[in-house]
């Protein structure tokens, strides 16, 4: 059993792309916000749409699914890694962090900072996949910050098929919101983790629903400020002043939410792809 990563071709590193990754589509809310701080940087973005979701799958799946995937961002060049999935943040990061030699930025750690800052009673609310949930990275991540901060979590697996439905403000997720928010509102958080990088597009649904007393952080906008500050301390920022492009990449050639994502969120696609994920894991025939 081996690992084969392509090699990098040799280029100006800073003029290389950031290279982001999500299960599925979720992770363009990474990539807008990483657009807005960082216009002038090409990313390039893979969704593993042909085995999406990762929400409920084992770590050592997730962790083998991450480490394929961004050999496919290594073999685009990518001077950076950004995990723009909460699941793969929380059970994959550190074998991403031991085993590539660019920088990786994933969303756990900045929302963790952004959710510690904003507290003011010290109760931090994390909603995301039965995965993330189950991993406990966040509550890990912002009692590291401050052992005082109290976190209350609940998975939500219904919203990830909510959004990807375009139902971003119908009644039955109004519905689904309410089954899942209620009782954490009620244990009295005033602070609110966004722990899914499909949620952002849920938003205004969620802060109607918690009530004005309850501040949203939105994983997505924290880790586009990491990966600047990373990119100035590694000296690769991109500082040529022109519009940087956004290439995208599938592992599968069909996905619907692509157009309500693009939309949504107005996002500019220079090219798409399709990619196949290439197993890491080569069996030697005898
Ligand atoms: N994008 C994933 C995350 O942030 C959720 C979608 C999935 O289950 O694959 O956790």
């Amino acid at each position: 059993m081996f690992i084969h990563f392509p090699k990098n071709r040799e280029n100006e590193p800073s003029l290389r792309p950031i290279g982001v990754f999500d299960s599925g589509i979720g992770g363009l809310t990474v990539v807008r916000a990483l657009r807005d701080l960082l216009p002038h940087e090409d990313i390039f973005y893979i969704g593993d749409t042909a085995r999406l979701p990762y929400g409920g799958k084992s770590k050592a799946t997730i962790e083998r699914y991450s480490i394929e995937i961004s050999g496919l961002l290594l073999a685009e060049n990518a001077k950076l890694i950004v995990v723009a999935c909460n699941t793969s943040s929380s059970l994959a990061i550190a074998k991403l962090h031991e085993i590539l030699r660019v920088p990786v930025v994933g969303v756990i750690a900045p929302g963790a900072r952004a959710a510690v800052k904003e507290t003011r009673i010290g109760h931090v609310g994390v909603i995301g996949t039965r995965s993330t949930i189950k991993s406990e990275a966040y509550e890990r991540a912002i009692q590291a910050l401050n052992p005082v901060v109290r976190v209350t979590s609940q998975a939500c697996p219904l919203l990830v098929p909510l959004v990807e439905e375009a139902w971003l403000k119908e009644e039955v997720t109004r519905e689904v919101l309410h089954r899942y928010l209620d009782p954490i509102i009620a244990a009295g958080i005033d602070t609110l983790v966004l722990g899914c990088t499909h949620y952002p597009l849920l938003a205004p649904l969620i802060q109607e629903v918690a009530g004005p007393g309850v501040h949203l952080v939105d994983s997505a906008k924290n880790c586009a400020v990491a990966v600047k500050q990373t990119l100035m301390e590694s000296s690769l920022e991109n500082v040529i002043e022109k519009a940087g492009k956004l290439n995208v990449a599938l592992t599968d050639s069909s996905s619907s939410f692509l157009a309500t994502a693009r939309q949504a969120l107005q996002l500019q696609i220079d090219s798409l792809e399709t990619r196949i994920v290439q197993s890491m894991v080569l069996v030697e025939m005898a």
